[in-house]
């Protein structure tokens, strides 16, 4: 049985104590761990200050971590470094990050690789364009995404992987993917996964959905036999819309 999972990705946005306070307002919501993983990937300044005391049922994860593991990378950090502050997750291939510091599919294999490599548990991203969707190309977008990291790293890995579709389009739109553009794309991931490894392995992979999702639209997603929770962005910046989705999400 799959937890479904509430993530924020704040991007770049909240200051330290505008992050602090909302953290420790989602502490004292005291869901279930068990059953509903929340996760938030905050500034990667604020990681050390927030995540290395961490031992409430608030996660955190890194936005981003360098495909090296160490070196004269100005302005970058590595999987190594989020290990020795405690964090155990870490998002690789955000589309925001592919799209504006042309980050290739190679590229992010290699942190997904560094992730594993430092017991980090990585959020992949995946996703295509609207052009991409309406050229008919998203099945062989995301497919290409996903198997570009897969062929790197080994069957046993690929259990703890959590996968967030993001359609491009979806993200930061307010339009969101719906129910069954959603249950279409994380079925056929989840099926292609199954058909090149096998079915058991398929089941245990967490698939995100992420883009525009809200308290309103959250519970319907949430509640798709394939969607296993969400990547938010712009509604986990607010106490009581990301509090919704972290309800839709029990
Ligand atoms: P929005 O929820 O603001 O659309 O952003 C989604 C996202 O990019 C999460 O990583």
């Amino acid at each position: 049985m799959r937890k479904t999972i509430a993530a924020g990705n704040w991007k770049m946005n909240l200051d330290f104590d505008e992050g602090r306070q909302l953290f420790h307002a989602l502490t004292k919501l005291g869901h279930d761990d068990k059953a509903t993983e929340v996760i938030l990937a905050p500034p990667a300044p604020y990681l050390s200050l927030l995540g290395y005391t961490n031992t409430s049922s608030v996660h955190f994860a890194a936005q981003n971590c360098h495909h090296e593991d160490a070196g004269a990378y100005t302005g970058e950090w590595s999987a190594r470094m989020l290990a020795s502050l405690n964090i155990k997750h870490c998002i690789v291939g955000h589309s925001e990050r592919r799209a504006q510091y042309g980050e290739t599919n190679k590229q992010i294999a290699q942190k997904t690789q560094q992730c594993y490599a430092h017991g980090i548990r990585p959020i992949l991203c995946c996703g295509e364009t609207l052009a991409e969707r309406e050229a008919g190309d998203h099945f062989n977008i995301v497919t290409e995404q996903i198997n570009a990291v897969l062929k790197t790293i080994e069957a046993k890995q690929i259990r703890t992987l959590i996968i967030a579709y993001e359609p491009v389009w979806a993200i930061g739109t307010g339009v969101t993917a719906s129910a069954a553009q959603a249950q279409e794309m994380h079925s056929f991931i989840r099926k292609s996964i199954a058909s090149s490894y096998d079915r058991e392995l398929a089941e245990q992979v967490h698939i995100l959905y992420g883009g525009s999702v809200k308290p309103d639209n959250a519970k319907e997603l949430f509640s798709l036999p394939d969607v296993d929770g969400g990547l938010v962005g712009g509604a986990s910046l607010d106490y009581e819309s990301f509090k919704g989705i972290i309800e839709a999400a029990i």
